[in-house]
């Protein structure tokens, strides 16, 4: 098997010996249930590739990539239930199927399992991987704040958008690329940049997210398209659109965004033809781009192969591409 796919298999392997249901049914099916939805599975895949970079045995840092998608997983749970959505990969997300407190305690004993990963590695390796990860993780929940805050600002600029992002999104896409670093034992300048090339990617990750959330195709998302217009969240493009509208669009726009209609048809179509009129949709896209070149400057000063700076390079592109 070649490339990222036997990451994935491996992975999966781990997973299932990892993640089983046991009593009390009601606390560990969710978690079952959420991880079987498979996703991208993007930031373990970082973490494997990136140690394989650094010219360890890939498996050494399974603990770290599971843990990391565990957290992801929990993030998710709790913000399905903070955004109020429906769907998640395709399928009713964990608070909908089952209730609140289900996805409460279920993405709180995720956190935990996830944590509880990091014991299967020793000393330094422990301290340094834990460090990281806590760190990380407080940083994703204040994200989540400044997100669920901007819902009822309406002086958000792009610079608190990007350190939003940066924090809900980017800084675990950073994360997973160094924690392949340190289970390698790579040198502290292979740790930063490495660090910075998954965190500048995530920062285009996200900004795609938001671009799909608008105008994704439904049928392959697996998200509710329009989910961040009917909760009002201030996304890049909605932060452009208010400063390159029409006074009359601005109006519009600020009136649509402090209202929550009951039928949000008519809201999302008409946010939707403000994001193309002004132009901001295209910047969006332009945005996405600027932060994927970004990453692979960073790329470049990486001590690894050619072989795997095209690897890493086609993976930040495709990203670029997806439609999921
Ligand atoms: C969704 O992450 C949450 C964001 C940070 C945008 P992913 O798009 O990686 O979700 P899955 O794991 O592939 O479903
Ligand atoms: C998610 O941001 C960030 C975290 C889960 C920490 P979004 O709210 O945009 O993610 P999706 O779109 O629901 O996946
Ligand atoms: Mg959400
Ligand atoms: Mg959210
Ligand atoms: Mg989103």
């Amino acid at each position: 098997m070649q490339g990222i796919e036997k990451y994935s298999v491996t992975l999966q392997n781990y997973l299932d010996e990892v993640i089983t249901v046991k009593e009390p049914i009601q606390l560990y099916e969710p978690i079952k249930y959420i991880v079987s939805l498979g996703g991208k599975r993007l930031r373990p895949v970082l973490t494997l590739l990136s140690c394989d970079m650094f010219n360890s045995d890939y498996k050494n840092a399974l603990p770290a990539a599971l843990a990391l998608e565990l957290f992801h997983n929990f993030s998710l749970i709790h913000d399905d239930i903070m955004d109020e959505a429906p769907l998640r990969r395709g399928k009713e997300t964990v608070h909908q199927k089952w209730d609140l407190n289900t996805g409460i305690l279920s993405g709180d004993a995720m956190l935990i399992l996830a944590y509880q990963l990091f014991e299967e590695y020793e000393h330094i390796m422990f301290r340094d991987l834990a460090k990281l990860f806590s760190k990380t993780a407080l940083q994703v929940c204040e994200g989540q704040q400044y997100d669920v805050d901007f819902e009822t600002r309406n002086d958000v600029t792009i610079p608190d958008y990007i350190k939003m992002i940066d924090y809900k999104t980017a800084v675990l896409l950073g994360a997973s690329m160094k924690m392949g670093a340190i289970v390698a034992n790579a040198s502290e300048e292979c740790k930063t940049n490495s660090y910075d090339f998954g965190r500048n990617l995530g920062i285009a990750f996200q900004l795609q997210d938001d671009y799909l959330d608008a105008f994704g195709n439904p049928k392959t998302f697996g998200k509710q398209i329009g989910g961040d217009i009917i909760a009002n969240k201030k996304t890049f493009l909605y932060i452009k659109a208010l400063q390159n509208s029409s006074e009359k669009d601005k109006v519009v726009l600020e009136k649509l965004f402090s209202e929550k209609p009951e039928d949000p048809t008519n809201k999302i179509k008409t946010v939707l033809e403000i994001y193309n009129a002004s132009g901001a949709t295209k910047e969006t896209l332009k945005e996405i781009s600027a932060y994927t070149q970004k990453a692979n400057k960073v790329l470049n000063k990486l001590d690894i192969s050619e072989k795997n700076r095209e690897v890493l390079l086609n993976f930040g592109e495709k990203l670029m591409k997806r439609n999921v």
